[in-house]
């Protein structure tokens, strides 16, 4: 065997082989099984593109039907996981509230019958049905008030928005919700994607997969940034201050949120498309200031680091979206979350079709031969 040189972030050492997804980072292209991601937002739902990624073709009628049917009625949660979560500070962030409850959705469900069909269904089933009503339980419980139990007529987008408002959403605003999950549901092997399959690669349980997923999609330089860019943009607070904020943090190497990305050296595809979105919002329901002050973030970034290749990535328009809909701020990394998981399970059902344990090597540089010294001499 040869020994690679070391790349720290592995950047550019191929991890797996995949057929999910494909991303030119040059040209801007994103596929999710050889489907562009403009025609899928355009024509498909997210449950057909789930199921697209998750079984490799596109669904007929039927099989659609009967995904979307068993979905719908297995998104109740279990009382012991409701009130489990009851438990939660409500200080505590809602990635780590999914996190823990996800995990927590393993042990009512240990059986580890990988190879089985079955086993496999139930567990997308299961963990895409309830991922969002623990989301908006959570939202609801640490406000003070009971969740909102889901309603079966609803779908997906538009029962997860109103489990969250309390009240039924606009139709454009679930189209649009539902959009977004087919622009987050997947995307190659980034950080928490790669988490999914070294811990599938174990042979563990799949809630285990997700809940080791979302620990790592919560961190700010991968699903967190969308948090953060709201944050900035709000103190930024004027199209004046745009440029000497930037400036400011450029000169001191701070990295500016929603942009840049290791494979992405043009605009995403899907910030084109969640800005497009966002725009159909404020013709809608409203002016949003911030979007202007986005804008100009965009144009200044262009110019001072865009021959770097640094340019938005899919978490610069997605805060301003999800902020129309009324959703707050510390759960845009949540809702990235039910999007994704549908991205993780297409991933651990590919790894368990030709296993092999993770274990990559390391370079050590450390110490050798080293004597112990006793602790009254240190
Ligand atoms: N703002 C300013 N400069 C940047 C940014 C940024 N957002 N991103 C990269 N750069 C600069 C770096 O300072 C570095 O410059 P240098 O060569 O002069 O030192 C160069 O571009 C390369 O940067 P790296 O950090 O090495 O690029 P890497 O591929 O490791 O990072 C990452 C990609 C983590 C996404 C980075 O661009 C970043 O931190 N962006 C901000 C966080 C963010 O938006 N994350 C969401 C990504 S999308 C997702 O995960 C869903």
């Amino acid at each position: 065997m040869t020994l690679c040189e070391y790349k720290p972030g592995l950047e550019g050492i191929p991890a797996a082989q995949s057929s999910i997804s494909h991303v030119d980072g040059q040209k801007g292209i994103l596929e999710y099984r050889g489907i562009r991601i403009e025609e899928l937002a355009e024509k498909s739902t997210f449950l057909e593109t789930a199921y697209l990624l998750i079984w490799g073709q596109l669904p007929s009628k039927e099989e659609l039907e009967a995904f979307e049917h068993e979905i719908r009625y297995h998104r109740r949660l279990k009382y012991r996981i409701r009130d489990m979560m009851k438990c939660f500070p409500e200080s505590g962030h809602p990635m780590d509230a999914l996190q823990a409850s996800a995990a927590a959705l393993g042990l009512f469900y240990s059986r580890r019958d990988l190879h089985n069909p079955v086993y496999i269904r139930d567990a997308v089933v299961r963990l895409m049905a309830t991922i969002p009503t623990m989301v908006a339980a959570f939202e609801l419980m640490r406000r003070g008030n009971d969740p909102v139990k889901p309603r079966d007529n609803l779908d997906y987008a538009a029962n997860f928005l109103y489990m969250l408002n309390e009240k039924e959403p606009d139709p454009l605003a679930a189209r649009i919700f539902d959009i977004c999950l087919i622009l987050h549901v997947e995307h190659t092997m980034n950080a928490s994607t790669f988490s999914a399959r070294v811990t599938a690669s174990t042979l563990t349980d799949p809630y285990a997969v997700v809940a080791s997923a979302v620990g790592t999609l919560g961190g700010p330089l991968h699903g967190g940034a969308n948090e953060e860019v709201i944050q900035m943009l709000e103190e930024i607070g004027t199209v004046d201050n745009v440029r000497p904020y930037l400036e400011d943090r450029l000169q001191r190497k701070a990295k500016i949120m929603g942009f840049g990305h290791r494979v992405y050296k043009v605009k995403d595809p899907r910030a084109n498309i969640l800005q497009s979105l966002a725009e159909q919002l404020f013709e809608k329901f409203g002016y949003d200031k911030y979007y202007e002050i986005a804008q100009e973030v965009e144009r200044v970034m262009a110019e001072k680091v865009g021959s770097k290749g640094i340019y938005p990535n899919v978490d610069f328009y997605s805060g301003l979206v999800y902020r129309k809909m009324g959703i707050p701020t510390d759960l845009f990394t949540p809702v990235f979350a039910i999007a994704r998981v549908a991205g993780w399970l297409a991933h651990w059902k590919e790894q368990l079709a030709e296993n092999r344990i993770f274990r990559p090597t390391q370079i050590y540089n450390g110490l050798h031969e080293v004597t112990y010294t006793p602790i009254e001499k240190r």
